[in-house]
């Protein structure tokens, strides 16, 4: 069994990543502050603040067999943790994210696809609040993981990562509302791409690209469905007796200030034209090296179960408030 290194491993991916080695038998040290909580039972947490220049030296050198580093929006963080540990490392898994792509628009894109032009500049230690630089500065993040740990490094471009602990209230959103039931207000889109890939299955997939020491550029997302098919498999697992689902169309939701995707007053997973690429990925290649997908019901019966945890009430980062959905059904 090996010995892992997770930077990170206190929320969502990274604990799951975390999790999915222990659970295969490897010993696992997380790297983090430990402010989004514990790591899982098992692993051990070295406290460091990647916001520090020398942070990871307590680590420096050592020898492991795995790394995974999931930086978000930081190239200093990502070329600190390759000076202290990329000579040693056995295998080093970088997460990146289908934000990398030029165009968000074009269906069935894959790897081979133009890249944003990589974001080098400086902007301080800390991860950038600059939500537009995220794609660049993840094509930079990948180049500088290819350029010193190439040779070994699997660079997973996650599309919407989904399932038990995501707090984008993305996903999420479906499962309660339809589990709330009454009149659910839906995207008159039925036939709009949709792909999503439950944080379990990511989780699994590199840590077996881990152990089998797989290298290379993937799209880490699931099969390509319809929101219109995606919406059917979450009513039929978790939808109450009594929803009855009102498509509204693009145009009047967008007349009534609703927006896509994510954010406040939104309809989470739909998308203008512009952007149908980016649940439309061509992920044979993922599904080829190795990343199983369970089916949605699974993730929609988790994702209640999380929304559950937080509280249904809770002020949401994305979705219509019932008063927002009242509104639009009057
Ligand atoms: N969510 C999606 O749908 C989606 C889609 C595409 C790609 N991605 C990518 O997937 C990855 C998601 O990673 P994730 O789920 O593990 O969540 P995350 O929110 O990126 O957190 C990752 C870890 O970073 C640690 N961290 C934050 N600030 C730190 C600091 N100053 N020093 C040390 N550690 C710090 C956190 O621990 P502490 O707070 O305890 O320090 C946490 O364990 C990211 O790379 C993201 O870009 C996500």
């Amino acid at each position: 069994m090996g010995r892992w290194l997770v930077l990170g491993g206190t929320r969502f991916l990274s604990a799951a990543v975390a999790e999915a080695a222990l659970g295969r038998g490897h010993e696992v040290v997380c790297a983090a502050r430990g402010a989004s909580g514990p790591v899982p039972e098992g692993a051990t947490l070295v406290p460091v603040d990647r916001d520090e220049p020398e942070a990871l030296d307590p680590l420096r050198g050592e020898r492991f067999d795995a790394v995974v580093d999931v930086a978000t929006m930081s190239l200093p963080w990502v070329h600190d943790a390759l000076d202290a540990l990329g000579a040693t490392a056995g295998h080093w898994t970088f997460v990146s994210s289908i934000s990398v792509y030029a165009d968000p628009g074009p269906v069935g894109q894959g790897v081979d696809a133009p890249l944003l032009p990589p974001r080098e500049a400086a902007h301080g230690r800390s991860a950038a609040d600059d939500p537009d630089a995220y794609g660049a500065i993840k094509v930079a993040s990948e180049n500088a993981v290819r350029d010193a740990v190439g040779d070994r490094a699997f660079v997973v471009r996650a599309g919407l990562i989904c399932g038990s602990g995501d707090r984008s209230d993305r996903f999420g959103y479906w499962p309660q509302r339809f589990a709330r039931g009454g009149r659910a207000v839906v995207p008159d889109d039925p036939g709009q791409p949709a792909q999503i890939v439950d944080v379990r299955d990511l989780a699994d997939w590199i840590v077996r690209a881990g152990e089998d020491g797989l290298t290379g550029t993937f799209d880490g997302s699931g099969p390509r469905t319809t929101l219109g098919a995606l919406l059917d498999e979450v009513a039929a697992a978790v939808g109450a007796p009594d929803l009855e689902r009102v498509p509204v169309t693009p145009e009047t939701l967008t007349a009534a200030g609703v927006t896509p995707w994510s954010g406040p007053r939104s309809l989470p997973l739909w998308l203008p034209p512009t952007h149908r690429g980016m649940t439309a990925h061509d992920t044979s290649a993922a599904a080829a090296a190795g990343l199983r997908c369970r089916p949605i019901a699974e993730t929609a019966r988790d994702s209640l179960a999380h929304e559950h945890a937080l509280g249904p009430d809770r002020p949401r980062v994305a979705g219509l408030t019932p008063e927002d959905e009242e509104l639009l059904l009057s």
